[in-house]
């Protein structure tokens, strides 16, 4: 009898162990041999796949991406906003490329302010005057000079097309302008493109865009930055009020990076640095949850996300102090992602009680920050691998569009701090690592990540989201590497965020069990399950066991999957 119940007890552990591995058939991605594109709209991954198939590699792929999904997908995706990507080629080469914008020199630590020093509401976010200095163009030319093998042609030829041929509105699609389109009458003088309804299955051709990407095409970069289309578009931007001139124009350069790479158990992470706050704060997470046990305590179990969440609180609360600009502060980036001092800041965390933010410090501001970028991710046929994130910052960016050129203006002056040097709660000044000077490239969460495991290639990916792509990030890859899912079931996986300030684990509605969200509660965690219906849309790419791949594309949008 004894023996029975010993063994009853045996079963029943190991059925318990058990649910915390899958039991149902997996959910998997698209799975090529070859080579794959995942981006937000099917148009974009389908041309950056067919670059590759035409023996072009990853970085070819990757600028014929980014201008298909400027025309594909212009709530973020874009030439008049910029981006990152970090790339890893097949000789185990690392790197990265900042097409960030910047401010213009006529820009200032005040413009956004009244004068009692108060924000000016939609300044910073709406029309000509949030404008940063778009990155995108000198990003993919860069790429194209230094890494790409065909021809320019080849590359923004099938694009010219799709402009011209025109693309089919989703029904998320139609959703998304509509939502917009009251705003859009409030930053142009004239009616757009996008003051039209579109419905679901309409069609919509992007002549003028067109007739730009055919002018770069013939007169290479030069021509967004110092040819007619810079006079153009420097001269819309004035007329629309704003400060950005011919001379910010003439003045901008893409820039290579070093990325920030670490380990975390077998894994190195390889992922954006300054002007990104991606790399460095993925870093810190990722040290400061690697002594506990996330395998153990399961997928978005409470101690999972107690885990997290603590980390999170205090990695955002050094973002907000210490992050900029590189090239115009000091970044600690030894210090901020030591280990010692990692675990010294998980050190007063307790699975009793949630850490109140206000008794961490630093920083002084909440960080908001748009959600509407978009990410890319490519593996080509010869195992070089890309992650890109790119944004207007805002959906539509500033919601400027200049009709004559057929693209939005992004709104990323935003992404500065508008009013930065107050004591915080510890008479601390914060922020002013990322306020406002000429030239100065915004602070950003862009996260575009890769992943080796023993050495080799294992994951691309990344996430459109504002301050939620570093935890969406975050939680993808433990999604894979922790939670044993495939890259499509970590892509699906509810996702939650936390970020010092406003202090509150925000949720995905619906999607988290009641009983755990009660015990968060109880813990005295606040749960915000209003907020964000969506968190992150991340596309990604997983090598699998037998060297080929599979998507992740993200059921949030319209991302899809493309290879052969
Ligand atoms: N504008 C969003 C970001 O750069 O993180």
């Amino acid at each position: 009898m004894h023996k029975y119940i010993l063994s009853l007890i045996l079963l029943l552990f190991l059925v318990s162990c058990k649910q915390t591995k899958k039991t149902a058939t997996p959910v998997k991605g698209l799975i090529t041999k070859n080579a794959m594109v995942v981006s937000a709209r099917v148009e974009a991954s389908k041309i950056g796949s067919d670059v590759l198939k035409k023996g072009g590699n990853a970085f070819d792929a990757m600028c014929a991406t980014q201008l298909a999904l400027a025309v594909a997908y212009p709530y973020a995706g874009n030439i008049g906003g910029g981006g990152f990507m970090v790339y890893r080629k097949v000789n185990g080469d690392i790197g990265s490329i900042d097409f960030r914008e910047k401010a213009p020199l006529a820009a200032t630590k005040d413009m956004y302010l009244d004068e009692n020093g108060e924000v000016i509401p939609e300044k910073s976010t709406l029309g000509a005057m949030a404008v940063g200095v778009p990155g995108t163009i000198a990003g993919i030319f860069e790429v194209h000079e230094k890494l790409g093998s065909l021809p320019i042609e080849s590359i923004i030829n099938p694009v010219i097309t799709l402009a011209n041929k025109g693309v089919i509105v989703t029904k998320k699609q139609e959703e998304t302008i509509k939502a917009y389109q009251p705003l859009f009458p409030k930053a142009n003088k004239d009616t757009i493109l996008f003051d039209t309804p579109w419905k679901q299955n309409d069609t919509i051709k992007y002549p003028a865009l067109a007739k730009t990407l055919e002018r770069i095409l013939k007169h290479g970069k030069d021509e967004f930055y110092k040819g007619e289309t810079a006079k153009i578009l420097a001269k819309f931007i004035q007329d629309n009020g704003g400060i950005l001139t011919e001379v910010d124009l003439a003045n901008y350069e893409a820039k290579w990076r070093t990325p920030v790479a670490f380990n975390y158990d077998e894994l190195k992470i390889i992922s954006m640095g300054p002007p990104s706050s991606g790399g460095i704060c993925l870093a810190q997470l990722f040290k400061m949850i690697e002594p506990f046990d996330l395998n153990t305590y399961g997928h978005n179990s409470l101690k999972t996300i107690q885990v997290l969440t603590e980390a999170e609180r205090r990695t955002y609360a050094d973002r907000s102090f210490y992050l900029g600009d590189s090239d115009f502060v000091d970044i600690p980036l030894e210090n901020l992602i030591e280990s010692n001092y990692l675990k010294n800041r998980m050190a007063d965390f307790s699975f009793k009680k949630a850490t109140l933010s206000s008794k961490v410090s630093h920083g002084n501001i909440q960080i908001i920050e748009s959600d509407e970028t978009t990410h890319y991710s490519i593996i080509d046929q010869f195992g070089n691998a890309i992650a890109a994130t790119t944004t207007l910052n805002g959906a539509f960016g500033s919601k400027l569009y200049c009709s004559e050129l057929g693209f939005f203006l992004n709104n990323e002056m935003d992404d500065f701090s508008s009013k930065p040097g107050a004591p915080n709660m510890f008479g601390l000044i914060g922020a002013e690592a990322n306020k406002i000077e000429p030239e100065k490239r915004m602070l950003s969460s862009m996260t575009p990540t890769i992943v080796e495991k023993n050495g080799n290639l294992y994951m691309t990916l990344g996430t459109p989201g504002g301050s939620t792509i570093i935890t969406s990030v975050l939680q993808t890859i433990l999604n894979v590497h922790e939670f044993e899912m495939t890259m499509q079931e970590a892509v699906n996986a509810p996702r939650f965020h936390h970020q010092w300030l406003p202090d509150e684990i925000r949720m995905e509605p619906n999607t988290f069990d009641r009983v755990l969200v009660n015990n968060l509660e109880k813990l005295g965690y606040s749960i915000n399950e209003k907020d964000s219906p969506v968190i992150g849309k991340v596309d990604g790419i997983l090598v699998l066991d037998d060297n080929t791949y599979e998507g992740g594309a993200d059921y949030r949008g319209d991302d899809t999957a493309v290879g052969f």
